[in-house]
């Protein structure tokens, strides 16, 4: 029998439950490999999907897997958001961000992969039909998530009230910020709304992880661990779910007591 060195040093052994990993690709493989764990129990396993730059190492890493073997034939993906008024063609779409680094290179339905539709006329009735979805898929069994600098998971921003279902959000000028690079580098091409699910969308979720890197996040990851149930902090309510693992890599884990 080989004997299995521990992947990642877990630092926090109850939900949310804590593993830093040397670094960020060390996380993101990991994460890859727990995902093709998922498949391979369940190979119709519904699946919750980030976008932004933290997962991209992650995707490559999924790729990776599917050269290996593992097969998404029967998976379903709902991604968590999308920018209002950005057609899904628009290179700037979190689809484009999908198809370009996940869905071209992997074996997922066309049919069973699901995106928030930011042309719809209809808002409400769009933000009803992901709902229904979801539900009709069975729910979500594994949701990964990424994180914003101001704890923001989907584009549930803080703010003095959180929605607990899919919505049409205004987004925060960081968060505009953060995202300039799919828009030619101009926060201003940014939109200004998008569409995510909201936080009982994503706590319903049988199991939830949050992948985090870079120091930039090491604040935030501290207060989502140990801190308050905020609203100033959407993360935070991941505190509540008893199935919540946190990826980290060491400089976004700097804050947390027991760090490596
Ligand atoms: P990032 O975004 O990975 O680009 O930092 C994460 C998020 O906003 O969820």
């Amino acid at each position: 029998m080989p004997v299995h060195k521990p992947q990642g040093i877990r630092i926090h052994a109850r939900s949310p439950r804590v593993t830093v990993y040397a670094d960020a690709d060390a996380a993101a493989r990991a994460l890859a490999r727990r995902v093709a764990g998922a498949i391979e129990a369940n190979p119709r396993v519904v699946i919750g999907l980030p976008t932004g730059r933290t997962p991209l190492a992650f995707y490559r890493e999924l790729v990776a897997q599917h050269a290996r073997g593992a097969d998404f034939a029967e998976v379903t993906t709902f991604n968590v958001d999308e920018f209002v008024g950005i057609p899904a063609s628009h290179p700037g779409s979190y689809r484009s961000f999908m198809e370009e680094h996940l869905f071209r290179h992997v074996n997922v339905r066309p049919e069973r992969r699901h995106f928030l539709n930011g042309t719809a006329t209809d808002v409400d009735a769009e933000c009803r039909r992901y709902e229904e979805e979801i539900a009709a898929a069975g729910g979500i069994d594994l949701q990964i998530l990424g994180i914003g600098t101001n704890g923001h998971i989907g584009f549930n921003e803080p703010a003095p009230a959180l929605a607990a279902r899919t919505h049409r959000v205004t987004l925060t000028l960081e968060t505009r910020r953060s995202n300039a690079a799919l828009f030619g580098g101009d926060t201003a091409n940014v939109p200004p709304e998008a569409l995510s699910m909201g936080m009982a969308t994503i706590l319903h979720a049988r199991a939830i992880v949050l992948l985090a890197t870079g120091k930039a996040k090491a604040a935030c990851v501290e207060r989502v661990v140990n801190g308050p149930l905020t609203t100033g902090l959407p993360a935070s309510f991941l505190q509540l779910h008893d199935d919540v693992n946190i990826m980290l890599d060491a400089p976004a884990a700097a804050k947390l007591r027991g760090s490596p």
